[in-house]
Formats: structure tokens, sequence, C-alpha cells
């Protein structure tokens, strides 16, 4: 049978963007004979709206049997005032918490034609492409005791930073496993000098590392790292590190290429009877209400998190790198969202119009 695919559009945006990537979908089922077995539903808002929960139950039991989910965004300011317990946010924690999505995989990579938007110099960034594996359900935002106590005539604020063997274990084999489907090199980012959990992390991502005698392992501190990022990027290619280093190591290397437009990001569990992961892809932007219904939103970021899909989930990096091959091309051409606007007298296309160059790139391929 074909490989499965849920999508979740979602609210704002995320409908518009996700309209076009069913386009792209259709496009490798029909020219390169990839058909999907794709079901849709909805999540955040509009799952509210219809069933008065974020994520009905049906929908989360189907998340836990596909080969994957791609999601567009949830919220909007309607959703606001709702109760905590059924904000739109809490249809995509609940998703990842019951999923046990551990490995967040968050690529910073910069198209040519774009280098020139980065902030850096554009030898710096032009061509980068590195992947970022971040921690995700585990360490300082989750350890106990955590808490604001009262010592002496004072308060103290406590966070704890906690890794077990297992889960430092898990996350460092899906780095690896990644690894093998790109360069083949993986850095792992740590403070062993400082912490106790960065010395038990770096052990036990060595021992990992004998599974994968074929990746190149590095080791090197985590404030080092964010300085090697932004002096030469290019050095990466995979880098592992916790939640806390990785949420901000991931965030300041997305946004060494340009628009939040452009960002996708998967997040991955443990692999399933099939072997593959279980796994979630999702642009990393939110729902934009400021722009939401006008046609004008980026679906690039959506498109890129497809390409993830195919070469993460699905086994088709050849395919996958077909997609982002024609994102480049339409980019080399000029064709710009609104977003992207930049250079003198260029004209945006809308939504659909990116879809519809990037779909004849595709044919051109
Ligand atoms: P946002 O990412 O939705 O928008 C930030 C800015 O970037 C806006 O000016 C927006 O127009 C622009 N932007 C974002 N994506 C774009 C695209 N594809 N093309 C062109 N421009 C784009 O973040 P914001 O405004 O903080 O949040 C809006 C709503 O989205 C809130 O309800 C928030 O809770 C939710 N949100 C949802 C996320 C998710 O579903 N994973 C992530 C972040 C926010
Ligand atoms: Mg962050």
């Amino acid at each position: 049978s074909n490989p499965s695919l849920l999508i979740l559009p979602g609210d704002g945006i995320g409908p518009e963007v996700m309209a076009e990537v069913r386009r792209i979908i259709d496009w490798f089922g029909d020219k390169r004979g990839l058909a999907f077995d794709v079901s849709e539903d909805l999540v955040g808002g509009a799952a509210y709206d219809k069933h008065g929960t974020p994520l009905h139950d049906d929908t989360m039991a189907r998340a836990q049997e596909v080969d994957a989910v791609l999601l567009g965004a949830v919220g909007g300011p309607k959703y606001d005032v709702l109760d905590f317990s059924v904000k739109p946010e809490r249809g995509l924690l609940r998703l990842r918490k019951e999923m046990d999505l551990y490995a967040n995989l968050r690529p910073a990579q910069c198209f040519d034609a774009l280098a020139d938007f980065s902030s850096l110099k554009r030898d710096v960034v032009a061509g980068l492409d590195i992947m970022i594996v971040r921690e995700l359900t585990s360490g300082i935002y989750f350890g106990e005791p955590r808490g604001i106590i009262e010592e002496g005539n004072e308060r103290v604020g406590i966070n704890t930073q906690r890794y077990t063997e297992s889960e430092i274990d898990r996350v460092a084999r899906s780095a690896f496993e990644l690894a093998m489907k790109r360069g083949k090199k993986l850095c792992s980012m740590e403070k062993a000098n400082v912490m106790e959990s960065g010395i038990l992390w770096r052990e036990v991502v060595t021992e990992v590392g004998k599974d994968y005698p074929e990746v190149e392992l590095s080791h090197m501190y985590a404030d080092a790292g964010a300085m090697q990022l932004c002096r030469w990027p290019k050095q990466f290619d995979v880098i592992v590190t916790d939640n806390l280093f990785g949420d901000l190591l991931s965030d300041a290397a997305a946004m060494l290429t340009g628009s939040l437009g452009m960002l996708p990001s998967a997040s991955l569990g443990a692999p399933m009877a099939n072997g593959r992961p279980k796994a979630l892809y999702e642009p990393v932007h939110g729902s934009a209400p400021d722009i939401a219904g006008q046609g004008k939103a980026n679906p690039i970021a959506c498109v890129l998190s497809f390409a993830m899909a195919l070469r993460y989930s699905f086994d088709q990096g050849a395919e996958a790198e077909r997609l982002e091959a024609a994102v480049n091309k339409v980019l080399a051409d000029g064709v710009r969202t609104a977003d992207l606007l930049g250079e003198e007298g260029v004209q945006p296309v809308s939504t659909s119009g990116m879809g519809d160059a990037i779909l004849g790139a595709l044919d051109a391929s």
C-alpha cells in the first residue's frame, strides 16, 4: 500500500499554504508515480469550532497510525479568549506529547538567490544547508525540582537540568540516522566542561556513535558552537544538542538565512514497526493573522516541510532534492512573495502564484 500522510491545515494562513502543498503532492503522484494515501483533518481553532476541542480523539488516533503528519499552523485572535485547556496550540502540544516527538529538526538552509537577505556576508551563507537536532522533551525545561522558594530572607528560582542515558541515546540515534541521510558528519554540542549532564551527554553520544562508524563525530562546547555558527556555519552538517542550547542555537541558525516564510521543521519520535520514525512536519511560522485570507502568504516553508517528509520519512531523498531545486529555481528567476521583496521594481506573486511557479519548475525538472 502507499505511504500514508495526514494533513492538518489548521488556522489562518495554514490552509492557504497547505493548498499549494496539496497540488505539489498530487504532482508527485501524477508525474513521479509517488502516490500517497492522503487524509485531511482539523486542528487548532478550526477543530475547536467544529468539535469544541483543538484536537479530536479520532484525529489523534489517526496521527498515531500514519507514516507522517504535515501541519500548517494553528491559532488566531479569535481564539485568544478561550480557556487555556482548549486553546488552538493545545492541539499541537497534544500531538507532540502523545506521539512523543523528542527530536526537533530545524534546518538552516540558504538558497543562493536569497543570500543577500542575510545579515551575514554572502559567501558565509550562500548555499548553506545544515540541520540542528534539538532534544525536545526533557532537560532543564522539565527537570525537577523546579520552582521559586524562600531561602533565608530572599526568593530563589530553581530549574534542574536532568538527562537520563536513554533520553540522550534516543535523540543521538535520531541525529546519527539523519547524518547517514546527509553528509555523514555530526557535531554534538554541550558544556561538558561545567555541567554533569554535559559529561554524560558526551559519553552517551560517543557510545551511540560506535553503531555509526561511517559518521564522522565531533564534540564542541555549546558557547564555542554558537560562535562557530556565526563565523563559518558551512563547517557543520548535522548538529545535535539538548533542549535549552538547541532552543537558542536553532533560532539563531535559522535567522542566518532570511524570512520566516522560508523555514521548515520536523519533530521525530521513536521508530514505528515499519522502521519509520513517528513524524510531524510543519513550517516554523504561525498562522499570520495579519495577512490571512489575502493570498499573500509564502507557501515555501510548508513546501520545504513536505520536502523534509520526502527525505526523512519516505526515503525519497532524490525527490526531495528535486523539490528543493524547483524552489531554488523560482527564487533564482526572481519570483517573490511579498515577504521576500527587497529588490527594486519586483512585483510580488500571490500564494498560488508561487505554487504555480514551483509546479512549473517541477514540470521542467
Ligand atoms: P507568525 O509566524 O504567525 O507571524 C509573524 C510575522 O511573520 C507576521 O508579520 C506574519 O505576517 C509573517 N509571516 C509568518 N509566516 C509567513 C508566511 N508564510 N509568509 C509571509 N509572511 C509570514 O507569528 P505571530 O504573529 O507571533 O503569531 C500569530 C498566531 O500564530 C498566534 O495565534 C500564535 O499563537 C500562532 N503561532 C502558531 C505556531 C504554530 O502553529 N506552530 C507558531 C507560532 C505562532
Ligand atoms: Mg525558541
